[in-house]
């Protein structure tokens, strides 16, 4: 196999894949550190998916009023509905402000208070006084272009430090040995040639996987290609029942449109006109959390109170906001409302519906990056030379429900973890085994398999199959029937991938070829997403099954973790929720009934 392919090879210290914001900042930091590092995207690093955030970065900074990173850690506790690990959200509220501070030290232009401060609104579920309210002004953000903003200044920064970008190289999967990675094995897509990159660390930062549903407010290139290396690599996925609907993507196209929209006096409202949030969430309303926003409109449109011909949707209305606001504040959703909804918004409502945006599960890691899992009755078994980070990863942070804007930070804090991690494992110049023979095959005979596929069933079918599948029987609102019809038919589809047919047997720019591998990956964590759902047993953030409503702390306070065996066999264990802080500085917080 490896004859009929141009095989590359390169040596690093550490190889990141992914030049998103979690990638870039972790890529900065290993190469910072003297260690010789490449980072591999297959998009140029500008136009990662970080690029579409909008609304913000989260952190305590306490510019518009009071707040406490006890009260940010006590908010994403309650948001994550009690599975987030404690110890990884101590980290994470702790180090956000001087994360921040760094982007701006690096030029990112935030958006402004009068004093010149940086400009932080009200985001859901972001309260002050340890969940008791009023909001606090937590977000900052630089417009509703804070991704971009973000993104461009990490890219910016990164080419100062000495690490070298391979960009439109599409990875193709991992190079194992003995339970250990030793580096990553890439396509590139300009000339078809193959680079094997040996490397003491790996770190996947490629980002969620939102295509795997019909609607959704991810890019086109969100598939989830480091988890389903790792899946292909034997190791499991952590929590992928756990799956964001955003409340407000627009009607149709799908596009986000940010919370920041609310958390600038934005709200929602049913066909009789009623500002419904005010049932569902009396104190926080239309800032309530995510999960209890977007069910909040799905009942309402199941209940026939929905807008539109087909009562299918939901309004947005910013009508009401000081157009001079929304031009300095909301330039971005202004000109999207136009384009992709032919709304102008500062006299018409938006036509709005919950759309998948962001996946709480991903690779399970350490607050350091590191990859772990279950091995040996341990489950904190930390895979050598494996780590991940930003959406890629499930720290977990987030645990059943990520607050908005608490995902920006989660990139740059967890990247800089990963770096600091990287630096203090690895010594400049420590040699490098050989590879074991035959690295490249598995993923050489996977291309290759792909490539030459001549079955009966286009890519684009059985994509919209598996979109239409998980849009159906995995979304809001899930019960028994549906998960387990939803099981058999995904299995199907994936199956179907035997049957695939590629048109296009080049190696130069070839789309069809990255489509289906692309496709390949988002089938294995559709399974594996439909089968996580299918064994919880209760309610919980993001995971609702009507045939069990409440939260059981008793038994399902855990973490799934899930394995994917040939022929689409799911096996699934569990690890602890991290039920203890990082330091003495604040004290465990204990569940309770989650209200808003
Ligand atoms: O609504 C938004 O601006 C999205 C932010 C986020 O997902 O963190």
């Amino acid at each position: 196999m490896a004859d009929a392919y141009k095989i590359i090879d390169h040596t690093y210290d550490a190889v990141v894949v992914g030049a998103g914001g979690a990638g870039l900042r972790a890529t900065m930091g290993i190469a910072n550190s003297g260690l010789k590092t490449a980072c591999i995207t297959k998009v140029f690093p500008t136009r990662s998916h970080t690029v579409a955030a909008q609304g913000g970065i989260a952190a305590s900074l306490g510019n518009m009023g009071p707040d406490h990173w006890t009260w940010h850690m006590y908010d994403t506790v309650k948001g994550s509905d009690w599975l987030g690990d404690q110890d990884a959200i101590e980290y994470l509220v702790r180090e956000a402000p001087a994360a921040v501070y760094e982007l701006e030290h690096a030029g990112m232009p935030f958006s402004r208070t009068t004093e010149g401060k940086i400009y932080q609104r009200p985001f859901g579920g972001m309260m002050q006084n340890m969940g008791e309210g009023p909001p606090a002004q937590r977000t900052c953000a630089a417009a509703d272009r804070t991704g971009h903003a973000m993104l461009h200044t990490l890219y910016q920064q990164s080419l100062k430090y000495d690490a070298d970008f391979f960009i439109e190289y599409f990875a193709l999967d991992l190079i194992m040995e003995n339970g250990e990675c030793r580096g990553v094995i890439a396509l590139c897509m300009e000339d078809g040639t193959i680079h094997r990159f040996r490397a003491h660390n790996t770190v996947l930062a490629t980002g969620g996987y939102g295509r795997c549903y019909f609607s959704a407010t991810s890019a086109h290139t969100c598939t989830g290609d480091g988890n389903a290396m790792v899946l292909r690599a034997g190791l499991p996925l952590q929590d992928m029942e756990f799956v964001q609907f955003h409340p407000t993507g627009i009607y149709g196209a799908g596009v986000l449109i940010t919370e920041g929209a609310r958390g600038e006096g934005g709200y929602l409202t049913n066909s009789e006109g009623e500002r419904f949030m005010e049932r569902y969430a009396p104190s926080a309303k239309d800032l309530a959390s995510r999960d209890v926003v977007s069910r909040s409109m799905a009942m309402e449109i199941r209940e026939g109170r929905g807008v539109g011909k087909e009562k299918d949707h939901i309004f947005l209305h910013l009508d009401h906001i000081d157009p001079k606001i929304l031009h300095e504040r909301l330039p971005g959703i202004t000109e999207t409302g136009k384009i992709f909804a032919g709304v102008d918004l500062t006299r018409q409502p938006l036509p709005v519906v919950p759309t998948v945006h962001y996946n709480m599960g991903g690779i399970p890691t350490n607050y350091h990056g590191e990859v772990v899992t279950v091995k040996d009755g341990n489950p904190d078994h930390v895979v050598p030379g494996l780590f991940a980070v930003g959406e890629a990863a499930c720290v977990s942070v987030h645990g059943a429900n990520r607050l908005g804007s608490n995902s920006l930070i989660d990139l740059v804090v967890f990247g800089r973890a990963t770096g600091l991690r990287v630096a203090e494992i690895l010594k400049p110049n420590t040699p490098h085994n050989p590879l074991p023979k035959g690295s490249e095959e598995q993923a050489l005979t996977r291309l290759d398999k792909f490539r030459y596929a001549n079955g009966g069933s286009p890519t684009a079918q059985l994509r919209r199959d598996m979109q239409r599948t998980m849009q159906a029987h995995c979304a809001v609102f899930r019960n028994n029937e549906l998960l387990a019809e939803g099981q058999t038919k995904i299995d199907a589809i994936a199956k179907g991938i035997a049957d695939v047919k590629v048109s296009d047997r080049s190696l130069i720019w070839n789309t069809d070829l990255v489509e289906t591998l692309e496709l390949d990956n988002l089938l294995d964590q559709a399974v594996v997403t439909m089968h996580s759902a299918a064994n919880r047993h209760e309610s919980r953030g993001a995971h609702v099954n009507e045939d069990y409503p409440d939260r059981d702390d008793a038994n399902w306070m855990k973490h799934t973790v899930a394995w994917l065996g040939a022929g689409e066999a799911v096996a699934i264990d569990y690890r602890p929720v991290h039920n203890y802080t990082l330091t003495d500085d604040v004290e465990y917080i204990k569940p309770k009934k989650r209200v808003y």
